[in-house]
């Protein structure tokens, strides 16, 4: 794997950035039970910092700062860390990590997955297994449709289940978000899929002609035709279900469309969290301190963020 990501003092540190999604087109049904997607989606300047230290028993030793991620089996790092072993044979490895969580949990940044995708590039490089990201991408689907896409980041086309990536050179780098959640709100992704799924199954597209021509769109749209507010809007086909079963989504997406200087709004994945676009950094700072009292009255925890043109990186 050719990137610099080293080690120090035998521990390798690495940020795992959050994702959120610029479009979210749900195109039809697969026939393994999941949903063809089509999407746009982009790292942004929040992350998790994983350490990674081999261990001398054949056992994943899991430590995190965060009371709600659990040290079972179902914990994704633990998942990656597994699959990896028993994918490159070596049962007798050993490794410790230490998560500090940042990412809210359930919050649609695929946080969860961020880690997983942390975890394969940090296990590969501790216990010098010299898998490509290519190899790592298609394990890594086994596990979750965005884990493919938080390891290299940046701004992506995702196709398929999520996991079929095209990396998008161009990725606006001085946009900025205003990135918010509500503090007692998780929304389950199943869910929003199943809720959808009642809702527009008749609608849904039935064959890989029409896939294509969804995909061909949205590899010819110009991203900046959303920025110059040129009468199109960021697309989330799960907003619509969310938003009408949590009134308080709707109200933070118009909240952060009125917001001084914002382009446009979203629910980023199945939510809660939602964003505001800024053409520049500063425009997202200075708004972002104008309104942390408006932000609280809504119950809102709030970040300003930067967008990313990577994914998992040494720390
Ligand atoms: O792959 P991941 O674990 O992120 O998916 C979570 C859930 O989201 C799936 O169990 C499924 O209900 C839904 N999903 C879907 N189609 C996709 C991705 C996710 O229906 N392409």
């Amino acid at each position: 794997m050719k990137n610099n990501i080293g080690l120090k003092n035998n521990v390798l540190k690495l940020k795992a950035p959050a994702k959120i999604n610029l479009h979210l087109e749900i195109l039809g049904d697969r026939n393994d039970g999941f949903h063809e997607l089509a999407m746009m989606m982009q790292s942004i300047d929040l992350y998790d910092i994983l350490s990674f230290e081999e261990f001398s028993e054949n056992n994943i030793v899991f430590n995190s700062d965060s009371k709600m991620i659990t040290n079972t089996d179902d914990n994704l790092i633990i998942k990656a860390a597994k699959l990896l072993k028993k994918y490159c044979n070596v049962l007798d490895k050993g490794i410790k990590i230490d998560l500090k969580k940042c990412i809210p949990i359930g919050a649609g940044l695929a946080g969860g997955s961020a880690d997983a995708a942390a975890t394969l590039i940090g296990c590969n490089k501790v216990w010098e297994l010299g898998l490509s990201i290519k190899e790592l991408e298609i394990l890594s689907a086994q596990l979750g449709s965005d884990i493919p896409f938080c390891l290299k980041g940046g701004r992506q086309l995702c196709f398929g289940r999520g996991e079929i990536l095209e990396q998008l050179e161009t990725y606006n780098k001085n946009l900025a978000i205003i990135l918010v959640k509500d503090r007692n709100l998780s929304i389950s992704t199943p869910w929003a899929y199943k809720e959808y799924k009642k809702k527009y199954r008749l609608n849904y597209l039935t064959n890989e002609v029409e896939f294509e021509y969804r995909r061909f769109n949205l590899r010819n749209f110009d991203f900046n035709k959303i920025i110059n507010k040129d009468g199109y809007s960021i697309r989330n086909d799960l907003q619509c279900i969310v938003t009408k079963e949590y009134k308080q989504i709707e109200t933070t997406i118009k909240f952060l469309r009125n917001l001084p200087n914002s382009i446009d709004s979203s629910m980023s994945g199945s939510g809660p969290s939602c964003f505001a676009l800024f053409e520049d950094i500063n425009y997202a700072k200075e708004t972002y301190n104008n309104n942390l009292k408006e932000f609280d009255d809504l119950n809102l925890d709030a970040w300003c963020c930067s967008l990313l043109n990577n994914g998992v990186k040494s720390l």
